[in-house]
């Protein structure tokens, strides 16, 4: 399996492109489904969930073919309903074909998403917004078995004891756009991810109000048909870099990124001290002159701060000048990375969903172990900046979510490299 080296201690400089978001092109993808014609995705990131779920369409009836940045997607067979265990075991967001099989092919057997590493990751809001669009459910021999002959457009309430659910949204959307009727979706995801694919449906017919907001109405249609469509770019990873930046103290711009769907994040940055720029060529451009201050932080669903940010911007308070709290409110147990950071020298107190971070004047590079991809960016953004050598082990996590990082990270001045060894990385 392979691991990634870092030398830390270097200030990153430069220019960095951001990549097409993946939490938009999965749900996309899936969506090609409903389609009746060929799709065309640009802006597509290189990813190993995305061959996850490239893998998972052709086995339900749909031609994918890759290029570079741009995928190509045709329906050829409409009798295929069943995602399987291999492959959903793999990759959570295969979940999202459950509502565009509802939709156009009225049946569904689709595996049961397993347990995850960040916490307990329930599907009962998926199963309770089809339920109340009419969709029969049952789970048998761990998968899903669902029949979409009675749906209508009805109301649905998608919020739940964590707030909405992104791709709970996003299987309720693309299930209605299909289902004669209007369907209203109340407390909906409102994460650019779930805006996009609502772009998305509309450019291929469908008739979606509301885009970006908590209240959807969908008026179902008879038929959508191929489309092109340029996926937006991945805050995620914007957000990444941005805190790379920050713990090099580097000069870094970001091209590509949309600053609108940052805005917790920047406002984060500048509480830590960080100088933020939006520039007229719509790049952002930070820079860390000073030394981190320290915040608090509270994962909340967007706009508020988002949680696939939060390993990382601990990492960065790990060397704040003061105590920052960092309280998960979307995954209460999504602290797996605490551990590994303690191995490098910093010094956190887990009480419950909250993480008190001390700030330590320097990290100590170590060799580490990625356990899900935003935790083992974090430990790659802590390497960057810790005294000596850090080993990130189990890098096919971070592969999951990030096209390339070694690459763009080297762009920048960093001292990393890729360590391959042939043992393949297990299947999860
Ligand atoms: C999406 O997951 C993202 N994945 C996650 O990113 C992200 O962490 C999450 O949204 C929150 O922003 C994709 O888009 C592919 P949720 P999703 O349903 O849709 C609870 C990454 O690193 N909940 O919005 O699975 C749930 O347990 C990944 O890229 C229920 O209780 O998340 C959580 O506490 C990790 N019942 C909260 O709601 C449900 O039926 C939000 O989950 C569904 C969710």
């Amino acid at each position: 399996m392979d691991k990634l080296e870092i030398e830390g201690g270097v200030p990153l400089r430069g220019e960095v492109a951001i990549s097409g978001a993946k939490n938009a092109v999965l749900p996309i993808l899936a969506a090609t489904i409903l389609a009746d014609g060929p799709c065309v995705l640009e802006g597509v990131p290189d990813l190993r969930d995305l061959d996850t779920m490239i893998r998972i369409l052709r086995e339900l009836g749909v031609e994918v073919e890759k290029g570079p940045g741009i995928l190509t997607t045709q329906v050829v067979d409409d009798s295929k309903c069943r995602a399987p265990y291999e492959l959903v075991k793999t990759m959570r967001a295969s979940i999202c074909v459950l509502g565009p099989l509802l939709a156009r092919r009225k049946r569904a057997e689709v595996s049961f998403p397993g347990g995850c590493v960040i916490g307990p990751r329930p599907i009962d809001l998926h199963v309770a917004g089809l339920e109340g669009l009419g969709a029969e459910m049952r789970l048998e021999a761990g998968y899903i078995h669902a029949d979409g002959r009675k749906m209508s457009g009805r109301e649905i309430y998608l919020g739940g004891a964590y707030g909405p659910t992104v791709t709970g949204t996003a299987n309720v959307l693309m299930a209605a756009v299909l289902t004669p009727g209007t369907t209203v979706i109340e407390h909906a995801a409102c994460e650019p991810e779930v805006a996009d694919l609502a772009r998305f449906l509309v450019a291929m017919g469908g008739k979606v109000v509301g885009i970006g907001g908590p209240h959807l109405e969908v008026t179902g249609v008879d038929r959508l048909t191929g489309a092109r469509h340029r996926v937006i770019a991945d805050r995620i990873e914007a957000g990444t870099f941005m805190t790379a930046a920050a713990i090099t103290h580097g000069d870094v711009v970001l091209r590509g990124a949309d600053a609108s769907h940052l805005t917790a994040a920047i406002a984060t940055l500048t509480r830590m001290g960080v100088t933020v720029e939006r520039r007229a060529d719509k790049s952002i451009r930070v820079r860390a002159l000073e030394r981190i201050r320290p915040t608090d932080i509270v994962t909340l669903p967007h706009p508020g701060f988002p949680t696939d940010l939060q390993a990382q911007f601990m990492a960065t308070l790990c060397v704040a000048d003061g105590n920052s709290f960092v309280t998960e409110k979307i995954y209460p147990e999504r602290f797996i990375h605490v551990a590994e950071l303690q191995r490098m020298r910093a010094r956190i107190r887990k009480e419950g969903p909250t993480a008190i971070v001390e700030g330590v004047d320097y990290l100590s590079g170590a060799p580490v172990m990625a356990s899900d991809l935003r935790a083992s960016a974090a430990l790659v953004v802590a390497g960057l900046a810790a005294r000596g050598t850090t080993l990130v082990d189990r890098v096919y996590h971070i592969d999951r979510g990030y096209e390339r990082i070694e690459e763009k990270l080297v762009a920048l001045g960093a001292r990393i490299r890729r360590i391959s060894d042939r043992t393949p990385a297990p299947l999860d």
